[in-house]
């Protein structure tokens, strides 16, 4: 019946409304005043403006926020004029497509924000993800828009790319069984129900790679690393049924993105059997002509894009695109047939998402945003992902009769705690939004009587680099420092993403690295806290100081959780989901050849290639002891056809519970293609009562076996191959190969 109502339409259409549906504008476009997009300015309605854009260029799609933060109701106010003017003076009645980067949270006062993608990650619990993503799903819904521009499937391989913490990681498994349960978070079983949004997948493919690690410049991929590493999380939300997908605006071996017909039609459409909506990034048609030089002219990048496999056009400004296009179809360049495939695909997420017969949800309907269930939640999040990276002597957790100097940028920013894509895209409202949340200092003088709060280096807050920190003075908190029993130094980052995130160092800065050792000259014990979206090198002073905690982006109830964590309310279980580098030159995800788990036998007998991460990928420390035992394989010769059954027992050997993330990794041991040093097949989070043992049993097939092969095929070969979790190992043999 959808299928019908669609072919109905699309037959009434002109050119001009179906090339209306494939752009999409910003709502600056309709906003009252003149200039550039500017999210201090408050926003309103230009109402010639919105008839213009939508009686006049028939634009299907608006994205994006403009001025102050709203509230649902506010953001009610927004959407429904759009939607009237919609859906009772358009011709054809078609609503409106409303998207938003609700990546962590709504943008809207009182939504609740949790964890960036990077500490869902940590937290090792697809559940989790799931839930957030509803929360987040439901809060969107409330405001009156159908489509979140998440989740972000980008390997977080590089720390120098300022988007790493969007990513879950650098894993191609664990980002797929996030991205999986990311999608049926925001999807549900069904994405009419209008506490669900449409989700988008971003930003396809190999963003976040670039050569020079900055944003937006061209990555260097050959199609067997891109195939190996980079597909797997797509094709796997993909299959979960995405119903959208955002491109990568930067070039891949030279190829942009928005051009690759490879990579947009054969490979998204043809090999991964996408049906959904493929949407362009911020000005990426444009930027074939301004920033890759590959067309000379506007025109020739609309064909270009469009010719690749492009369906909608983040124009965002630029609602002349839909002249190109047109004109195009009337030269023969572009068939109406390809206009009519791109105009389907849209129309069949309007409809999937309900929205001929429900174009603006109500936020009267939403009785639960951003309430206590929701903030629970998203607490408990932050305690699972948050990562015990060292803990001498088990110095934490800590009694509350302890004194307690923090000191550090980070310990009172409501901002640093939630990262970019917060109330506004650089974070910059989050101080104002955020301030009846709990800051880490705020947090731990909930808990305690015994906190003293030395800032010693800030991040200015109307600067607008926002990597910047100046010292306030340091020598305070040294003094302070003698009447504590504790340091807390709370590290990291201020807020950013995107072109603003970029670096020029990877090492924490001048400022923060001084209060670092003069705290440590203090002699009094520092507990260095992280709370940053990439790992920042610490190798200068990691030795000198007693624990390590990783905040990551914890959002909103990160302060809260970590004050539960640091006086032992919550037993911390966060594993990292990336290698922290030891030094800058050593950036290389676990499965690189040259890691730290192999040594790279060349000959030399001074070994000097081995890298040595900080640490590595899947650690974090417990308040309690696992022991992991008998490990068991189903069999030690298989078949490429049999299924793999492997156990092991693992046992909560210290005195409180805990929660434990077994993993499970092979090794090929010999292959035409010298293979991955290993690489992470399953895994599973398991609470354990103090003395509690369970036998954790995976199930591994020949597509966990396999690797792209020279031909840029799946292959499994035959021979030895190693399972490893926790400390133990065992071999089995593969007696086949096969082509997958
Ligand atoms: O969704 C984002 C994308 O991640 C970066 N460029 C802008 C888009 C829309 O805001």
């Amino acid at each position: 019946i959808e299928d019908e109502k669609i072919e109905q339409l699309l037959k009434q259409m002109t050119l001009e409304e179906k090339v209306g549906q494939m752009t999409q504008v910003t709502l600056e476009v309709i906003s009252k005043g003149e200039g550039p997009f500017n999210m201090d300015k408050s926003w309103a309605l230009d109402q010639k403006k919105l008839e213009d854009v939508l009686l006049n260029y028939h634009v299907g799609s608006i994205l994006n926020t403009a001025g102050e933060v709203r509230t649902p109701q506010e953001w009610y106010e927004v959407i429904k004029p759009i939607q009237d003017v919609a859906v009772n003076n358009t011709r054809l009645k078609i609503p409106v497509l409303y998207g938003i980067d609700a990546i962590h949270g709504m943008y809207s006062a009182g939504a609740t924000m949790f964890p960036q993608e990077v500490a869902m990650g940590a937290a090792w619990n697809p559940e989790l993800v799931r839930k957030s993503s509803e929360v987040i799903a439901y809060e969107t819904r409330a405001c009156g828009i159908p489509w979140t521009f998440n989740p972000t499937l980008d390997l977080g391989i590089d720390p120098r790319w300022p988007r790493m913490w969007e990513s879950y990681g650098e894993d191609p498994y664990l980002q797929s069984v996030m991205g999986v349960a990311s999608v049926k978070g925001y999807e549900g079983a069904d994405v009419s129900d209008p506490h669900q949004v449409a989700s988008c997948l971003k930003h396809y493919i190999g963003y976040g790679a670039p050569r020079s690690g900055k944003d937006r410049t061209p990555a260097w991929i050959p199609e067997t690393f891109l195939r190996e590493y980079f597909l797997p999380p797509f094709a796997a939300a993909v299959k979960a049924g995405a119903k959208s997908i955002m491109v990568n605006s930067g070039e891949i071996n030279g190829m942009p993105v928005h051009a690759s017909k490879k990579l947009l039609t054969d490979i998204l459409r043809g090999e991964l059997g996408f049906e959904g909506v493929v949407v362009t990034d911020w000005f990426d048609i444009n930027n074939l002509v301004e920033r890759h030089h590959i067309a000379a002219t506007k025109k020739e990048a609309v064909k270009k894009a469009i010719l690749a496999g492009i369906d909608m056009s983040m124009v965002p400004y630029d609602v002349e695109f839909s002249k190109d296009l047109i004109a195009l179809v009337k030269e023969g360049e572009i068939s109406e047939e390809r206009i009519d495939s791109s105009v389907r695909r849209i129309l069949k997420m309007k409809y999937e998402l309900g929205l001929f017969e429900n174009p603006l949800t109500d936020y009267r309907k939403y009785p639960e945003y951003g309430g206590e269930k929701h903030h629970q939640l998203a607490r408990e999040s932050a305690h699972e992902a948050i990562t015990l990276l060292k803990n001498e002597k088990s110095i934490l957790p800590l009694k509350k009769e302890a004194k307690i100097l923090v000191t550090g940028p980070n310990a009172n920013s409501m901002r640093s705690l939630n990262g970019g894509w917060t109330y506004t895209w650089q974070g910059e409202a989050t101080n104002k939004h955020a301030a009846d949340h709990n800051t880490i200092v705020e947090a731990l003088q909930a808990q305690s009587n015994n906190i003293i709060f030395e800032e010693g280096v800030k991040y200015p807050e109307n600067n607008p680099d926002y990597k910047v920190d100046e010292i306030v003075d340091i020598q305070k908190a040294v003094t302070a420092a003698k009447k504590v029993d504790y340091i807390l130094l709370c590290l990291g980052e201020n807020s950013y993403t995107e072109k603003p995130g970029d670096l020029d160092d990877l090492t924490l800065s001048e400022n923060q690295l001084q209060l670092a050792h003069a705290m440590i000259a203090t002699n009094k014990p520092v507990i260095l806290i992280l709370n940053e979206g990439r790992p920042r090198i610490i190798s200068s002073f990691e030795d000198k100081v007693k624990a390590v905690v990783q905040l990551y982006l914890p959002g909103n109830e990160g302060g809260n959780a970590l004050a539960d964590i640091l006086y032992g309310k919550i037993n911390p279980s966060g594993k990292l989901p990336y290698t922290y580098p030891r030094y800058a030159n050593d950036l290389v995800p676990y499965y690189h050849k040259f890691s730290a788990s192999t040594a790279h036998t060349d000959g030399n007998i001074n070994n000097n290639h081995k890298i040595k991460a900080q640490y590595a990928f899947g650690f974090g420390l417990s308040y309690t002891t696992f022991k992991y035992e008998d490990l068991k394989l189903s069999s030690t010769k298989i078949s490429s056809d049999d299924e793999l059954e492997v156990s092991v027992k693992v046992t909560n050997t210290g005195e409180r519970e805990g929660k434990e993330v077994v993993q499970l990794y092979t090794t090929d041991l010999v292959a035409s293609l010298s293979p991955s040093v290993k690489r992470l097949r399953r895994f599973e989070k398991v609470n354990l009562k103090a003395g509690e043992s369970k036998t954790i049993t995976f199930k591994i097939n020949k597509t966990d076996l396999s690797f792209i092969g020279h031909d840029n095929k799946p292959v499994v070969e035959a021979g030895e191959f190693i399972i490893s979790t926790g400390n133990l190992q065992q071999k089995f043999e593969l007696l086949d190969t096969k082509q997958l």
